[in-house]
């Protein structure tokens, strides 16, 4: 089981099996920490061990390696939050991008942004389904203004993407699952 689904688990585990995964936990970090040494240390790096680990960057995680290094919890969560790459809370299975950029919006982004909440039942205050399956994020411009509006489906670009051709992919995604 990859460490991101058993971290996952573990919140609704009873104590003594939360422990468990706690020292399983520990000992992965400690793995990611040994990559390091005291004068090479990069809080960029770390954090991209710990989110290609997990999935997202776990507060318990950075609390760990704060205490460890000494470094203040702040500046990692600082640093995690000013990158787009990283990720505060668990992930869904699947990604679903939505481009909102200027030139995607012209073009009817937000429409999509709004039918893909109903279909993947994604309420307005959060990113995930509650079953995880899905992960509906927006970014401002991809550079990819051309073919607006443009999706990520799963780490493959559409481009000129429509309303129908959207919901052709998430219904050919459920189906495989
Ligand atoms: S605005 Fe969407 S790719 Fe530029």
């Amino acid at each position: 089981m990859s460490p991101f689904v058993w971290f996952s688990q573990c919140m609704h585990l009873p104590e003594t099996a939360r422990t468990e995964e706690r020292i399983i936990m520990e000992e992965t970090l400690e793995q990611i920490l040994r990559n390091y040494t005291q004068t090479d240390l990069n809080i960029i790096t770390i954090l991209q061990d710990i989110e290609n680990i997990f999935g997202y960057i776990p507060e318990e995680a950075v609390y760990w390696f704060s205490r460890k290094l000494d470094i203040p919890a702040s500046r990692f969560f600082g640093t995690a939050t000013f990158y787009s790459q990283f990720h505060l809370k668990p992930r869904g299975k699947n990604i679903i991008t939505v481009c909102r950029g200027t030139a995607c919006h012209v073009k009817g982004s937000e429409r999509l942004i709004n039918r893909l909440r109903l279909e993947l039942d994604i309420p307005n205050d959060d990113d995930t389904s509650s079953d995880s399956r899905f992960t509906l994020e927006k970014v401002n411009c991809i550079g990819a203004c051309g073919i607006a509006p443009v999706t990520i489906v799963n780490r493959q670009v559409h481009g000129n993407i429509t309303l129908g051709k959207l919901m052709k992919q998430i219904k050919k995604i459920k189906s495989s699952e």
